[in-house]
């Protein structure tokens, strides 16, 4: 179906999506404040949703109102994520996501190739229900855990990456035997994908990617950009899967010494990383879990 064009012999209004300008700022606002009771993390990316050429934000208007959003965002020439689907809830339950989502996935044929892919919570029936329909299929499931940091003056094993190891972290991620339990994805912050060079050589940049014990484990970290100050989450991590619990035992220790509260990771939900999280003290931290959907041509 073709994003809903208005139709000159209606007398109601239509649904049109476009591309986003930067007056509707105010109105994106307006309805973001209405998402999880105002709590929704839109108005803290927006600007640079805005700046970001290689993507395509996508705006709904009906009428006079500003009834959606969308973004579509570009990990790699063939990797791509859809984040920010919005509907104003005095319209919801009328098919707007749905145009909208379909409406990004035509700018993505036009845009991109290879594969796309989404977050959404367990318990979001309608976006399930939207993938459905649109041809994603569930391909991963992720839940957060986290425990207290260990006190500080604990020892931990862990030792800065430098940019010229780079290839030989990203062979041992690569070659990880932890990675199919991961569903073959990394986080990249909220964006799940497969790994790549690139998004390794960010965590290495940043100071954020570290080798154990030697070269026995890798493990991207970041701090947790909802809860600032107070966790510190991993990203990417690569080791043999005996090795987990006593990499996450050790990463609570590198929280504390990094002034953090909390260790936590969103997890993927795999029987043997479940058990390491458990014998490692790590608790559910959310009472629903994330799907990661995906649609590839
Ligand atoms: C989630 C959200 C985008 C859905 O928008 P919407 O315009 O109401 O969705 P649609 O009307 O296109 O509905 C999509 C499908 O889900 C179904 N659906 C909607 N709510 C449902 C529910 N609670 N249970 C079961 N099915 C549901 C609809 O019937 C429709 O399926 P159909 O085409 O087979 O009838 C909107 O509620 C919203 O913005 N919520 C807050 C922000 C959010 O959660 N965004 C998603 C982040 S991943």
């Amino acid at each position: 179906m073709n994003p809903v064009l208005p139709d000159p012999t209606s007398s109601s209004p239509q649904l049109v999506c476009r591309a986003v300008l930067p007056l509707d700022t105010p109105r994106v606002l307006e309805l973001t404040r209405q998402i999880w009771n105002g709590q929704d993390y839109i108005p803290f990316v927006w600007q640079d949703w805005l700046a970001d050429a290689a993507g395509f934000l996508a705006v709904a208007e009906y009428g006079e109102r500003l009834a959606g959003l969308g973004k579509l965002t570009r990990l790699a020439e063939d990797e791509w994520w859809l984040e920010g689907l919005r509907v104003h809830p005095e319209f919801e339950g009328r098919g707007f996501a749905t145009h909208i989502h379909r409406y990004l996935m035509e700018r993505w044929r036009a845009l991109g190739k290879g594969v796309v892919r989404l977050a959404t919570a367990s318990k979001r029936i309608a976006v399930h229900r939207i993938c459905e329909k649109l041809g994603f299929h569930k391909v991963a499931e992720f839940g957060a855990y986290d425990r207290q940091a260990q006190a500080e003056g604990q020892a931990s094993d862990f030792c800065l990456i430098w940019e010229e190891e780079l290839a030989e972290a990203f062979a041992f991620a690569s070659q990880s035997p932890l990675l199919p339990l991961c569903f073959e994805l990394v986080d990249l912050g909220w964006q799940w994908a497969k790994p790549r060079l690139a998004y390794l050589q960010r965590y290495v940049a940043a100071s954020q990617a570290y080798w154990w014990r030697g070269r026995t484990a890798l493990v991207c970290v970041e701090e947790d950009d909802e809860d600032e100050g107070k966790s510190l989450m991993i990203r990417w991590v690569a080791c043999e899967p005996q090795e987990l619990e006593g990499l996450l035992a050790d990463f609570a220790n590198l929280a504390a010494q990094n002034g953090y509260r909390k260790a936590a990771w969103i997890a993927p939900l795999q029987a043997p990383i479940l058990e390491a999280l458990a014998k490692a003290g790590y608790q559910p931290a959310w009472d629903f879990s994330l799907y990661i959907f995906e649609y590839a041509e």
